[in-house]
């Protein structure tokens, strides 16, 4: 029985980007958000400082954030105040609407949820036009607390840890079809630029999505990732690396 389980656990982590054990080290900056997709990693830390990591090194960017999306639509944050700001040649441009916590990782749209739970998209139109009254926040039916995309779909979580998929997202029709609830719990989640979908519990642990593909992109079933891996409370995946943050503030960045 519990060699049964152990394997099944082996053949689902390369499912999930990771091919071998983990191995972390744990980065100078405590930051409390992070976010990797397309190569790059962005995060902020408790007292609002943004940084990104250029080579081994974490650059501090101008401005301050509560929390900053990197991806194939770009550059966003928000700040504490829930105003919304976009990376435009190396300075944050102020962009209408309020968010508390945003995700670039679609196929060129942005998504978002506010201080309510509402949730918002931008088509791949807007999130790229130069105008800023061209910026439009499309309204999704629901309620999360948290909401993010890769190529193959987004996820969301709501305030009682319910997970969700959204169906029929495209970049031109950022706001998709329905819901599809999906058996666990989760109190956030991040999706993968390739697809990849990892969340973290209420208790801490990290799970990632099994057996996602692009013709079943809501996968199988939820894989615990690691049972050394406690405390934690954020995870992004880019590029076969785990970005980890746990609740006693440390930064770990695993390699598999
Ligand atoms: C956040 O970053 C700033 C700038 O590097 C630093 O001065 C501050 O101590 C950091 N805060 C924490 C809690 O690490």
């Amino acid at each position: 029985m519990m060699r049964a389980l152990c394997e099944s656990l082996l053949l689902l982590l390369p499912m999930c980007g990771i091919t071998s054990a983990l191995s972390c080290n744990v980065a100078p900056e405590m930051l409390t958000q992070i976010d990797a997709s397309n190569g790059q990693v962005f995060g902020v830390n408790v007292t609002g400082n943004i940084y990104t990591l250029y080579g081994t090194t974490w650059v501090q960017l101008p401005g301050a954030l509560a929390h900053v999306t990197v991806g194939l639509g770009g550059v966003w944050g928000v700040d504490s105040k829930h105003n919304i700001f976009k990376l435009v040649g190396g300075n944050w441009r102020l962009v209408p609407g309020l968010l508390k916590q945003i995700d670039a990782g679609g196929s060129q749209l942005v998504v978002g949820v506010n201080m309510y739970d509402d949730i918002y998209c931008i088509p791949k139109s807007s999130a790229f036009s130069a105008h800023r009254s061209d910026l439009r926040w499309v309204h999704i039916a629901g309620k999360l607390k948290y909401y993010s995309c890769g190529l193959l779909g987004c996820w969301g979580v709501n305030s009682a840890d319910e997970i969700y998929y959204r169906h029929s997202v495209t970049p031109d029709s950022c706001a998709g079809s329905r819901w599809e609830h999906v058996p666990g719990s989760l109190s956030m989640i991040e999706v993968g630029t390739e697809g990849n979908v990892y969340g973290v519990n209420r208790d801490g642990n990290i799970f990632c999505r099994g057996g996602i593909t692009a013709a079943n992109p809501i996968g199988t079933m939820w894989a615990p990732l690691s049972n050394d891996l406690r405390e934690i409370k954020h995870v992004s995946y880019d590029l076969g690396q785990l970005w980890i943050l746990t609740k006693e503030g440390k930064t770990l960045n695993c390699k598999g």
